[in-house]
């Protein structure tokens, strides 16, 4: 079994980070997004996987390297331009061949893992093997429409969803996709979708099985959606600390601070994750926030967040909640008076002052 990670698109949900950055490399619980699928494929039992790359291939590259990190032998597979999931498919097929494989979406997470889809796979004759979840908002995914215990009928992104049953993003599938992917003809929105190749599988009576995920899926599309992921992945987070905490700071609950990092007359109350080398001073970090590596936070409340490399946050008269703020951001407030707004924000930035 191989598996296919796709990991190009342009990710115009999340602009203005993914302007400057791969979507896949944003980081929950300071770990790009990607990691997480690397792992859960290593974890089970895979060691060559192809991953798909587009516009950001050399950023991709650069943070995951040849995948020996993982004990994988990664093989990267250029994609011109984002013409869809399927199309992505037809792309890697000098590098699938005629094998089975796992297609794991790069922004998508998932707390089980693969290793059981995998097993599962392995156990029965199907030509593909589809994971499915309950969502609240099945007109932004493919949806499974199901007869019995056989699903029947999948359309991508529904105006009006027959079923609540969202399309994870994580399939195996044998040597037919090749076909399907072959055969399909782009949507209305002008991809080759893979919803429409499981789809001609089923019309054409192959076997298309189906479970309902196990624990949490997150497609991390969207800034709520990461904001959410970073919450469930520091649910779990184990407690260290390596880093300097001085006697007037305190930390209550799960809290891991790197190596390097300094935390001085500050109140952590996790779960929290702190980046080697930053500096937290007079300020206060609350319950599911992860700071990256080299940042400065001083005189700051911040909650719920996810602040990446490099940033520094300084004298906020208000806490920062809910916000996922880019590398090497600068957010400071002054004293002086009078008072006023002075921003410096890039295209399509978002400042909501509540
Ligand atoms: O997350 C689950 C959903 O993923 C499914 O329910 C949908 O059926 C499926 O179409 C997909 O929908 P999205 O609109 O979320 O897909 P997105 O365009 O975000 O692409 C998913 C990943 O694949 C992302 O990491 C970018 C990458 N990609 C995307 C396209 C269109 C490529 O590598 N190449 C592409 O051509």
């Amino acid at each position: 079994m191989k598996a296919l990670v796709l990991s190009g698109g342009r990710g115009t949900r999340l602009r203005p980070i993914t302007h400057t950055r791969a979507k896949q490399l944003i980081p929950v619980a300071n770990q790009p997004v990607l990691f997480y699928g690397l792992k859960a494929i290593a974890e089970a039992g895979i060691k060559q996987v192809g991953i798909v790359v587009g516009d950001t291939a050399e950023e991709i590259k650069q943070a995951v390297g040849d995948g020996e990190k993982f004990g994988l032998q990664v093989t990267y597979i250029y994609q011109q331009e984002p013409l869809g999931l399927a199309h992505a498919v037809l792309v890697s097929k000098k590098f699938l061949g005629s094998e089975p494989f796992v297609m794991y979406l790069g922004d998508n997470l998932l707390k089980s893992g693969v290793r059981k889809l995998v097993e599962q796979f392995n156990r029965e004759k199907a030509n593909s093997r589809i994971l499915l979840a309950k969502v609240k908002n099945p007109s932004q995914f493919g949806v499974a429409e199901l007869k019995g215990d056989k699903v029947v009928r999948l359309v991508e992104k529904p105006k009006k969803p027959k079923s609540d049953l969202a399309l994870v993003g994580v399939y195996i599938f044998d040597k037919n996709i090749h076909q399907a992917v072959a055969a399909i003809k782009p949507s209305a929105r002008g991809e080759l979708e893979i919803t429409d190749a499981i789809q001609w599988l089923i019309d054409q009576g192959k076997k298309v099985c189906w479970q309902v995920v196990d624990g949490w899926w997150k497609d991390t599309g969207k800034v709520e959606d990461l904001l959410e992921a970073n919450r469930m992945i520091l649910d779990e987070l184990e407690e260290k600390i390596e880093g300097k905490l001085d006697s007037e700071s305190k930390i209550e609950f799960r809290v891991r601070i790197e190596k390097g990092a300094v935390i001085k007359r500050s109140r952590i109350r996790g779960p929290v994750i702190i980046g080697p080398g930053t500096v937290i001073e007079d300020s206060y970090i609350g319950p599911f926030t992860s700071i990256s590596e080299n940042c400065l936070i001083r005189s700051a409340e911040i909650e719920h967040s996810i602040i990446m490399a490099e940033s520094k946050i300084e004298n906020l008269s208000q806490r920062l909640s809910d916000s996922l703020i880019g590398r090497n951001a600068v957010i400071r407030c002054s004293k002086q008076k009078p008072g006023a707004f002075r921003l410096i924000i890039g295209d399509r930035s978002e400042v909501d002052l509540v």
